[in-house]
């Protein structure tokens, strides 16, 4: 009785992962590429959790824009509707954000749609386009944040949360783009 609880304690595990690697397959290609993301923990919970295709690093790279794009519009909504009962000093840090938020918004809507359709023959010129736009709507979103400085530290608080964790998600799609870039192009 006690040998077959140890049996089972120790050795189902391993019989599992000896048995299912074919079903596992894009989450191993997630955990895989998630493992040096600039925001590892983030990286999973977002991608594993990910409704979309999963199985190519090309599928990687478009689902991580995605979810900052909802992250980035999310916020963009959130901080429209905080603008009532601020100061003027917070409004005005408020709208900037707005702003910068839209082309933050506006960057990754063209990255996302340079990765639907790449090409062979234009790859790497997509690739650096699709680098380029994530860097500068990763640039918006660190401006919106350096802007709360000297605001009330509760609405600076509660904005810099919001952003700071569009720009994680933003900074691990840079990271996919980069993954995709040096997996080889389309074939993989
Ligand atoms: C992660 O980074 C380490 C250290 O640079 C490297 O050895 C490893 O191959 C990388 N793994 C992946 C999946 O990129």
């Amino acid at each position: 009785m006690a040998t077959t609880l140890f049996f089972l304690l120790f050795f189902t595990p391993f019989l599992y992962s000896a048995a299912a690697p074919n079903h596992n397959a894009p989450q191993d290609l997630v955990r895989s590429s998630c493992i040096n993301a600039s925001y590892p923990s983030l990286c999973l919970r977002t991608l594993s959790s990910y409704s979309g295709p999963t199985g190519t690093p090309r599928d990687l790279a478009q689902a991580a824009v995605k979810v900052g794009l909802a992250r980035a519009r999310k916020a963009s909504t959130y901080l429209k509707t905080s603008v009532t009962g601020k100061s003027e000093r917070e409004r005005a840090a408020l709208s900037d954000c707005v702003e910068q938020m839209a082309e933050s918004v506006d960057e990754l809507s063209k990255t996302l749609s340079e990765l639907k359709h790449l090409r062979g023959e234009t790859f790497e010129f997509q690739m650096s386009n699709a680098r380029t736009w994530v860097s500068a709507a990763l640039t918006y979103e660190d401006t919106c944040v350096d802007g709360f400085e000297g605001v009330d530290r509760k609405v600076k608080g509660d904005v810099k949360k919001k952003i700071t964790n569009v720009a994680m998600v933003t900074s691990n799609a840079l990271y996919m783009i980069r993954r995709l870039d040096e997996s080889g192009g389309l074939n993989r």
